[in-house]
């Protein structure tokens, strides 16, 4: 009975899609996998039985092991200003990304009928993808960080059974950071109708908003003659708003104009969505449908006001993200997405530069439901390169379409506020590059008129001569704050994006005396210190953006360098080993986050109370001597006790850029017990307290899930914090003890994270060193429903179990 209620139900669902017209399958399991050359591996006769089998989103390097003679290079990285050449490590993550990769899978198209267009759709493949169907070539794409397409009809086999095989190859020496490898975002086919509504042939704006009544733009592509296109609006219950039907065609195109009635706008803090469900018609039969989601909301950009969301100035509270998910490598995952916004989101950050590529549909996705306005980047190189195999190989040939694509495939989400055509070109130097701007920026322009365009510029000095920051519709600096006055005056936009900033680097828990300002400051331990002031030769600390930030109106928001560390880039170790992840991120690698979290957060949740100490209190051996205690908060003053002694009331005042925004205690004498700070409200009264205290040997483990029920669907993950405490609870704050770990049940481990840069532990492998007391587990679901239960474990500690339920 089961099995035919089954079966009953894939018949009605598929029914569904195909009276709709298309059927969208995403291609996830039961792909075949080899690294390395395979010459006849296009062929459909070639046997890949001993290949390994993968499911995909799949990134084929993530699983190492860590090598410094993998991407070692002897280089001079001129962004870093070095004029010397020196061997560089881990530039770029140090994982076996170089090299070939196949992927082949079957596919059953027994449901395409004659007539019938088959579509492979592909969100990312790292790089160079060829893409085989039955031992034919269907083409190529060369940018792995872009969205493609092919229409495969034409090499279909009648069977049903058919051959999809994809090469992908990543090149040495070809990006700066860790790229991923492999098919590492989502791939779809595609089945519908010769008539039908094009492949991102959908492009929704909102061109007139009012309180009472917004104007809803719809311009729909098509393929086929004599159609008619109706589109419903959908609140966000699902309740139809508004509707309409289209007759005439405008070349290949239908233009919709729709009223919706008191329009609900969409922001970071209301990010309401509505839906366009549009229906292709020949006579009275349906040919195709697609749902649109959308939000409903105006931007400008104005000299003098700045950046307006719906009508209010405000300024991006934004952080950079690379694309890589940590311990997951580059494979896209929702749950991991998601973790690292709800981080970002408490933090009170309200917006997203991808840098320096395409984001994905995921993260954006996500974006638009959870309020954060996006910068889509696209590209780290234009025709002149920074490394020696990057993306200035394909530019002339491929920025076009790919820029195309970028817009085409993620112009309807609502989160997305301005394009960056580039980060950092050298082409910023010269006539020709002036040009590659404008050319840049017209194309996309001419893509989507809604949205401005920015380039991120360090140059700043050659973009005010040649007229390059002229050109463009956003001047963005990448630091440089102390040029911010001069760009502003010398470009003639009337404001100013900080579109990259700060690049403070730090280690989680990590702290080293004296306290001092310190540029490209190295350790022993390849660490670097969580006083947060340390930085780059070409960056700065925190406070100096800030200042810009809140005095300047013509300044129109930060995107911080960056929101989580990534593996690739271990400035300032590029030239030690070991050391294979950032120090730039807010956040660790494993999300945990660092003292600069609560910085942020200070200034930028103003919901919320913040109140937070620095360093850790555990200095066995530091008895007596100066060690600096720092408090980042929303209040502007607090007194300090040290076991229950004052250490004297501080207050924010203007004397540096760090009193401004930090509460510190320099000449604090380190015994060990407990530090305490008093907050003091405006009134002056003690308005909220915190406190730590020095923790005991390290006594047992606990942990702590974000999510406790996760979905049984095989992708969804459960993030667990492992703490080494002592016997009362207290965090062991320098604790390095090796753990174990097991899963039971329905559940499967798929790794681990401690956050430490210079660690060569594999992620994948159950067991990990916590890392200043702590570390990560990811543990993930399979498809079947049930309870899966972790067992975390140390030497003489005791161990700690959890439960977490996966759920259809
Ligand atoms: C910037 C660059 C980023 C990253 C950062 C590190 O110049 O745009 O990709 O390298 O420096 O500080």
């Amino acid at each position: 009975m089961r099995h035919l209620f089954i079966f009953l139900f894939l018949v009605f669902s598929f029914q569904i899609a195909s009276a709709q017209g298309r059927v969208v399958t995403e291609l996830t399991d039961g792909w075949k996998f080899s690294k390395g050359k395979q010459d006849a591996a296009f062929q459909v006769a070639f046997d890949d039985k001993n290949w390994q089998t993968v499911s995909v989103p799949h990134d084929w390097a993530i699983y190492g092991p860590f090598d410094k003679e993998i991407d070692k290079q002897v280089v001079a990285i001129t962004q870093n200003n070095e004029k010397v050449a020196s061997e560089k490590t881990g530039r770029t993550g140090a994982l076996p990304y170089i090299g070939e990769g196949w992927y082949r899978k079957e596919l059953d198209l027994s449901h395409v009928k004659p007539g019938q267009r088959a579509i492979i759709l592909f969100e990312g493949a790292m790089s160079e993808p060829k893409v085989y169907l039955n031992g034919h070539k269907v083409g190529e794409w060369n940018y792995g960080y872009n969205y493609f397409y092919f229409d495969i009809t034409d090499q279909l086999f009648a069977s049903g059974k058919n051959l999809l095989a994809v090469h992908l190859q990543n090149v040495g020496q070809s990006s700066r950071w860790y790229p991923g490898a492999g098919l590492y975002r989502k791939v779809s086919l595609i089945v519908k109708n010769a008539t039908h509504i094009n492949q991102w042939g959908t492009f929704v704006t909102t061109p007139l908003i009012t309180k009472d009544v917004a104007k809803v733009n719809i311009k729909t592509k098509v393929t086929g003659k004599d159609v008619r296109l109706v589109t419903d609006i959908l609140d966000a219950d699902g309740k139809k708003v508004a509707s309409d039907t289209a007759r005439t065609l405008f070349a290949n195109e239908f233009e919709q104009n729709i009223a919706v009635a008191t329009p609900h706008l969409w922001s970071p803090e209301t990010p309401y969505l509505y839906k366009a469900v549009t229906k292709l018609y020949s006579g009275n039969a349906l040919q195709d449908e697609v749902t649109t989601r959308f939000g409903i909301r105006h931007i400008s950009y104005l000299p003098g006001t700045g950046f307006s969301l719906n009508g209010q100035v405000r300024k991006f509270k934004g952080v950079c993200l690379h694309h890589d998910l940590g311990p997951l490598g580059a494979a896209i995952n929702i749950a991991a997405l998601r973790r690292q916004l709800r981080i970002l989101k408490d933090m009170g950050c309200d917006a997203i530069r991808s840098s320096h590529n395409m984001p994905s549909q995921e993260q954006l996705d996500l974006c638009d439901e959870m309020g954060f306005m996006f910068l889509a980047e696209s590209f780290d190189e234009w025709a002149k390169p920074k490394v020696k195999n990057g993306y200035a190989r394909f530019f002339a040939t491929d920025a076009e379409k790919d820029v195309v694509n970028l817009v085409h495939a993620t112009r309807n989400h609502p989160s997305i506020v301005m394009w960056s055509s580039g980060n950092e070109v050298p082409d910023q130097y010269g006539a020709e590059g002036v040009k590659r701007a404008k050319w840049l920026q017209d194309i996309f322009h001419r893509e989507d008129p809604t949205r401005p365009v920015t380039v991120g510029m360090d140059q700043v000095k050659a973009t005010m001569a040649s007229g390059f920051g002229a050109v463009l519709d956003i001047p963005g600096l990448n630091y440089r704050t102390h040029l911010y006055e001069e760009a502003y005056k010398a470009f003639p936009q009337g404001l100013l994006l900080g579109s990259e900033t700060a690049s403070t680097v730090s280690s989680r828990g990590v702290y080293k005396f004296p306290v001092v300002k310190a540029r490209e400051k190295q350790y022993d331990d390849h660490q670097c210190s969580s006083y947060d002031l340390e930085y780059c030769s070409w960056s700065n600390l925190p406070e100096d953006d800030f200042i810009l930030q809140d005095d300047k109106p013509w300044v129109i928001g930060e995107f911080v360098w960056t929101g989580f560390d990534y593996l690739g880039e271990p400035t300032p170790y590029d030239n030690k080993w070991p050391s294979r992840s950032s120090y730039f991120g807010i956040n660790d690698l494993a999300g945990l986050p660092k003292d600069r979290y609560y910085l942020y957060r200070s200034r930028w949740n103003t919901k919320d109370e913040t109140l937070h100490i620095l360093p850790h209190w555990n200095w066995q051996g530091r008895e007596g001597e100066i060690t600096p205690v720092f408090v980042y908060t929303n209040y502007d003053s607090a007194e300090l006790f040290i076991n229950g002694r004052s250490m004297g009331v501080q207050k924010k005042h203007n004397a540096t850029p760090q009193t401004r925004y930090r509460l510190m205690w320099m000449d604090v004498k380190y015994e060990p017990g407990t530090v305490k700070v008093v907050a003091f409200g405006k009134d002056g009264k003690p308005a909220a307290e915190k406190s730590i205290t020095t923790a005991d040997k390290p006594h047992k483990l606990v942990v702590e899930a974000d999510r406790t029920t996760i979905d049984a669907d095989g992708n969804d993950i459960s993030f667990v914090t492992v703490s080494v405490v002592d016997k009362k609870g207290n965090l062991c704050p320098t604790a390095a003890e090796q753990l174990q770990f097991s899963v039971t049940g329905k559940g499967t481990y798929r790794a681990a994270c401690n956050g430490d840069a210079a660690s060569l532990e594999l992620f994948h492998l159950p067991t990990m060193k916590t890392f200043s007391g702590k570390l990560v587990v990811l543990l993930q679901s399979t498809k079947e429903p049930g309870e899966m239960t972790l067992t975390v474990t140390g030497k003489g500690l005791q161990a700690a179990k959890l439960q977490v339920r996966t759920k259809r």
